[in-house]
């Protein structure tokens, strides 16, 4: 269900948001973006974790984005992100709020995400908002095809 404050309205992620979702997040320095961001793939994302990913929007467009999912075992972040003439205003937040909200009602109590290195501003939001950043775990990756 959406709800609407200051003229932003906040509502569940669909499918078809991806358009505009793309080109925001392309737009944002901070994001990494892969294959793993085609339209098939994130319709696929936000099926597996319906109810969990959100959008903010203003006078119809939408300005942030906050992807959410989780393996059953732990929640996890993605592509946070809002429009530059719309930050300041606590987007981010009440993006997150709703997403950790949404993890916790499936019995999900832990996330975790990742930020890029050079990504201060990112890495500035996460500590400022009761984030810890971790020591001592590394990410390992390896590409499957
Ligand atoms: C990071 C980002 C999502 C923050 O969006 P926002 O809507 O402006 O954030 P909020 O208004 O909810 O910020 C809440 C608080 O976080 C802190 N904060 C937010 N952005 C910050 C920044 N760049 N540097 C330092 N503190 C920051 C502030 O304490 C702020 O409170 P204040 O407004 O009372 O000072 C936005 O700057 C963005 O889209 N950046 C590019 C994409 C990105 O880096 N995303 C994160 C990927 S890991």
């Amino acid at each position: 269900m959406a709800n609407v404050t200051d003229g932003y309205t906040f509502r569940t992620m669909r499918a078809d948001d991806y358009d505009q979702a793309i080109e925001l997040w392309n737009g944002l320095d901070g994001l990494g973006l892969s294959e793993a961001d085609s339209p098939e793939r994130i319709a696929r994302f936000l099926q597996r974790n319906e109810g969990l990913s959100f959008v903010c929007e203003y006078a119809g467009n939408i300005i942030g984005t906050i992807l959410a999912g989780h393996d059953s075992r732990r929640g996890f972040l993605y592509h946070l992100g809002v429009t530059a003439e719309h930050r300041g205003h606590g987007i981010a937040t009440r993006l997150v709020d709703r997403a950790l909200s949404a993890l916790l009602t499936e019995g999900i109590d832990k996330c975790h995400l990742f930020v890029m290195e050079h990504n201060t501003g990112g890495q500035r939001f996460w500590s400022a908002n009761g984030w810890e950043k971790r020591d001592g775990i590394l990410l390992y990756s390896r590409d499957l095809a």
